[in-house]
C-alpha cells in the first residue's frame, strides 16, 4: 500500500518529539513523495520502485478501476473478469509504459482506449478469447510499443491499418487465433519487428506482399495453419529471417525461387505437409543442395512409390525425367512412372469442375494436365492413388490460377 500517508503521520510525531531531526525527515518525505502514488484503488497494491506500479491481478475485478493514479507507469490487471476497455480507462495515464490485461474476458476495446499513451512499450491483451475483432485505429500513435500480445484473442481478421505506425514494434504475438486470411501490407510499417508469431491459426495462403516491410524479421512462425499456397514472392523482404516454421500445414509444393530470398535462414521446419515429390519439387530439391542451415524432414506424400521419403534426400534419379529449364514441358512422375494412371474419364478435370477459364496457370501445371490427359490410357486400372495424385495436382493448379 501507499507509504506516503504513513510518513506524514510519523513526521508530525517526530517533529514534535525530536524537533532536531524533523528537517531531515521532511527532506526524506519530500524525496519519497515525488515518486509516490497519490492513491491506490481498493483491490490493488501500489508501489513506486522500480517504477510506479499498480498491481490488481487476480482480484475478480469485472471492471477496470476508475481511480488509477495518473503517474502510474505499470498497470497489472491480468487474471480478472474484465469485459470492457473504455476509451477513458487509461486516457490520463500518459506515463504508462507497461499494461498487462491478459487473461480476462474482454470483448470490446473502445476506440481511443490507448490514445496518447505514447510511452507505452508493452501491451499484453492475450487470452481474451471473446475479443474477436479490434478496431483498426486502436493502436494508433503507440510509437514506442515494443511488444504487442494478441494471442488467444479469438481474432477472425486483422483489419487494414491495425499495425500502422508501430515503428518500434519488435515482438508481435498473434498465435492461436482464428485468422484465415492475411491482407497484403498488414505489417508494412514494422521495420523493427523481429518476432512474428502466427502459428495455430487457419491461414490458407500467403500472398505476394503479405510480409512486405519486415526487413528485420528474425523469427516467422506459421506452423499449425492450413497453408497450401505460398506466392513465389511472399518472402521477398525476409532476408534476415533465421527461423521459419511451416510444419503442419497443407503444402504440396514450394519452389526454390520462393525460398531464395531467405539468405539468413538457419532453422527450417517443413514437416507434416503433403509434399508431392515429382518435377514440381525439383527446384526446392535444388535449393536444399545449397542450404546450410538445419531442416526437418519433408515427407513425400505422393507419388506413392516415394511416400514417406524425405524430399530433400531424394536422389536425382528419383526425380528422373525432369527437364530443369523453364517453359519446357516437364515429364511428371505421374505419366512416366505411372503404374496404372487412369483418369476419371466422365469427370475430366480439364472440363474444369467450376467451369472457370484458367487464364494464367503456370506452365508446369498446364503441362501436367495436358500430359496427364494425353497419356491416360483408356484401358485397365482404377488406381486410387493415381486419382488422388491427379486431384492434388489439379487443386494446386486451381489455386495458382485463382491467385494470379
Ligand atoms: C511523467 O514523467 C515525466 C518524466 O519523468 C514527469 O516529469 C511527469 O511529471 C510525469 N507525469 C505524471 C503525470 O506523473
Ligand atoms: C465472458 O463474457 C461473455 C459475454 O461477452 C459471457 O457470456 C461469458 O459468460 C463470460 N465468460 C466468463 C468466463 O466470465
Ligand atoms: C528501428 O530500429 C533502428 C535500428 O535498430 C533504429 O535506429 C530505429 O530508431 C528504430 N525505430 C524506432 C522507431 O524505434
Ligand atoms: C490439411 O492438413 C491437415 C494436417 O496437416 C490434414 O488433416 C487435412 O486433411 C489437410 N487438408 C487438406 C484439404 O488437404
Amino acid at each position: 500500500m501507499y507509504s506516503g500517508a504513513a510518513n506524514i503521520v510519523l513526521s508530525h510525531q517526530y517533529s514534535t518529539i525530536f524537533p532536531g531531526v524533523s528537517k531531515l525527515l521532511i527532506l526524506v518525505l519530500c524525496l519519497n513523495i515525488q515518486s509516490e502514488v497519490e492513491s491506490c484503488p481498493g483491490a490493488c497494491v501500489c508501489y513506486s520502485e522500480p517504477k510506479i506500479t499498480i498491481s490488481c491481478q487476480q482480484q475478480g475485478l469485472t471492471v477496470i478501476p476508475t481511480e488509477i493514479p495518473i503517474q502510474t507507469q505499470r498497470i497489472f490487471l491480468h487474471n480478472n473478469k474484465i469485459t470492457l476497455v473504455r476509451s477513458t480507462s487509461f486516457s490520463s495515464c500518459r506515463n504508462m509504459t507497461i499494461l498487462w490485461i491478459h487473461s480476462n474476458n474482454i470483448s470490446l476495446i473502445e476506440s481511443g482506449a490507448f490514445y496518447g499513451l505514447d510511452k507505452l512499450e508493452e501491451l499484453d491483451l492475450s487470452d481474451n478469447v471473446n475479443l474477436k475483432s479490434i478496431n483498426p485505429t486502436t493502436f494508433r500513435g503507440l510509437i514506442h510499443l515494443h511488444a504487442l500480445h494478441l494471442d488467444r484473442c479469438g481474432l477472425l481478421e486483422l483489419s487494414t491499418g491495425l499495425f500502422r505506425g508501430l515503428f518500434s514494434l519488435q515482438h508481435l504475438y498473434l498465435q492461436d487465433n482464428n485468422l484465415q486470411n492475411l491482407l497484403d501490407d498488414t505489417f508494412l510499417d514494422l521495420a523493427n519487428l523481429t518476432y512474428l508469431f502466427l502459428h495455430g491459426n487457419k491461414i490458407k495462403s500467403l500472398s505476394e506482399n503479405v510480409f512486405r516491410g519486415l526487413i528485420n524479421l528474425d523469427r516467422l512462425l506459421l506452423h499449425q495453419n492450413r497453408v497450401s499456397l505460398v506466392h513465389r514472392r511472399s518472402f521477398h523482404d525476409l532476408g534476415k529471417v533465421m527461423t521459419l516454421y511451416l510444419f503442419n500445414n497443407n503444402l504440396t509444393v514450394l519452389t526454390g525461387e520462393t525460398m531464395a530470398p531467405l539468405v539468413s535462414l538457419q532453422y527450417l521446419r517443413l514437416n507434416s505437409n503433403q509434399w508431392i515429390c515429382d518435377c514440381q519439387a525439383q527446384s526446392l530439391w535444388n535449393w536444399f543442395k545449397q542450404f546450410k542451415g538445419s531442416s526437418s524432414e519433408l515427407e513425400c506424400h505422393l507419388p506413392t512409390n516415394l511416400a514417406g521419403r524425405d524430399l530433400k534426400r531424394l536422389q536425382s534419379s528419383d526425380l528422373e525425367g525432369c527437364i530443369d529449364s523453364f517453359n519446357q514441358i516437364r515429364t511428371s512422375v505421374f505419366s512416366t512412372k505411372t503404374r496404372s494412371g487412369k483418369l476419371p474419364t466422365t469427370d475430366s478435370p480439364l472440363n474444369s469442375r467450376d467451369g472457370t477459364q484458367k487464364c494464367c496457370q503456370p506452365e508446369t501445371d498446364k503441362s501436367f494436365i495436358y500430359e496427364a490427359k494425353g497419356k491416360a490410357s483408356p484401358s485397365s486400372h482404377s488406381s486410387r492413388d493415381a486419382f488422388d495424385f491427379y486431384r492434388v495436382h489439379f487443386r494446386h493448379a486451381m489455386f495458382m490460377g485463382s491467385i494470379c
